[in-house]
């Protein structure tokens, strides 16, 4: 039988997950669902047969639906989200859950009352690239991880028609909706959580982001790993930059291309040797793997990959990363995550 998902949010990111949605088995659209009347035609005119609404309430009541997939911008996931959850339906949110941590600890709570799974979509947790570092680090295949340095450097054009503009006038638009996304690989990929972090946030003068669009982090893992992050999206070259090295006790890691090309070496190597990865179209191939396993555990098959629980130590390591920039100091994550109710570890 399928696994009938409502689609809620038709931007760039929702029409996406409409062609993801398609290609995972069993999978189809119940229904869609936009504010947005020019989205509902654009999305209507390529999916005949997908009922569209105008609003979450009358598409909950209309269709037949087995869990909801959240792609709306995450000021209005709370509502959303108790709407949901009201219907006793399972929900796939997009990150980040919410840009206040008290709601996202509600909305966590509201998914336990209702005893209904949450899932956050931290999509690139299931990037090849990045399970075959989370692979090497456990099985410490160049011995033991001791530091990391994470660095991400684009000048992105916000103004895109293909991009949401919301960025463009929120606060913290680098923080919430790109380094959330690599704090996470992080912690995923390390395979331990954040104990430490002293942070620096700031937007250069040319920035066309109305706050910060630019991150600093100092993190200390568990185990005492060490990792220096640094994000930026308004860098004064438009050509992209990643790298990702991680220094073990008997060699390195490096992640070359954001969301793809490995390479390592042991200590005395004189060059980098590249890791064979299976192929992946990025956004695509890494959602319909993270969707898999959401019917998966739905169906009773599988336990709960990026729980709202796991999300909320992320996005509790961002605010955490604010409050250090704007106090100057560490913020210890065991102390932040018992003032703000939110279980750590999760
Ligand atoms: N995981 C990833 O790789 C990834 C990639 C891109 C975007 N995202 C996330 O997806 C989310 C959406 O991003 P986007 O780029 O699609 O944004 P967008 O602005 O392009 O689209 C959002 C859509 O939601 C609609 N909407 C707003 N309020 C609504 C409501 N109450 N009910 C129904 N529809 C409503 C808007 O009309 C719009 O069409 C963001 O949280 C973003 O961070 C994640």
């Amino acid at each position: 039988m399928s696994f009938r998902m409502l689609l809620v949010g038709l931007g760039n990111r929702g029409r996406m997950w409409a062609e993801i949605a398609g290609h995972v088995a069993g999978v189809e659209l119940s229904g869609a669902v936009d504010v947005n009347p020019a989205a509902r035609a654009s999305f209507a005119a390529g999916h005949a047969g997908v009922p569209c609404f105008a609003g979450l309430g009358e598409a909950l009541a209309a269709t037949a639906s087995d869990a909801v997939l959240l792609v709306t911008p995450p000021d209005g996931h709370l509502a959303q989200a108790r709407q949901i959850f009201a219907a006793g339906l399972p929900l796939l949110a997009e990150k980040p859950l919410t840009l206040d941590l008290a709601e996202a600890v509600q909305i966590v709570d509201l998914a336990a009352q209702a005893r209904l799974p949450l899932m956050v979509g931290l999509n690139f947790r299931y990037l090849p690239v990045s399970q075959k570092i989370r692979e090497l680090v456990a099985t410490e295949a160049f011995g033991a991880a001791g530091f990391g340095q994470f660095t991400y450097q684009r000048n992105r054009d916000g103004r895109q028609p293909r991009l949401n503009k919301y960025p463009l006038t929120m606060r913290h638009p680098m923080m919430l909706e790109q380094s959330i996304h690599h704090l996470d690989l992080i912690r995923f990929c390390y395979g331990r959580e954040v104990e430490s972090v002293l942070c620096r946030t700031w937007n250069p003068p040319w920035s066309m982001y109305a706050h910060d669009s630019n991150v600093s982090c100092l993190l200390r893992l568990a185990g005492g790993l060490e990792v220096n992050y640094l994000g930026t999206w308004t860098g004064g070259w438009n050509e992209l930059r990643f790298e990702w090295r991680t220094d073990c006790a008997e060699g390195v890691i490096v992640q070359r291309e954001l969301f793809a090309d490995l390479a390592v070496a042991h200590t005395a190597d004189k060059a980098l040797s590249p890791v064979e990865l299976a192929p992946c179209e990025p956004f695509y191939d890494d959602s319909a793997a993270l969707l898999a396993d959401f019917v998966a555990h739905v169906r009773g098959d599988a336990p709960l990959a990026c729980s709202g629980a796991d999300h909320l130590v992320t996005l509790a390591l961002c605010f955490a990363a604010i409050e250090s920039s704007e106090s100057g100091r560490a913020v210890q994550m065991a102390e932040f995550c018992a003032r703000h109710d939110i279980a750590y570890p999760p």
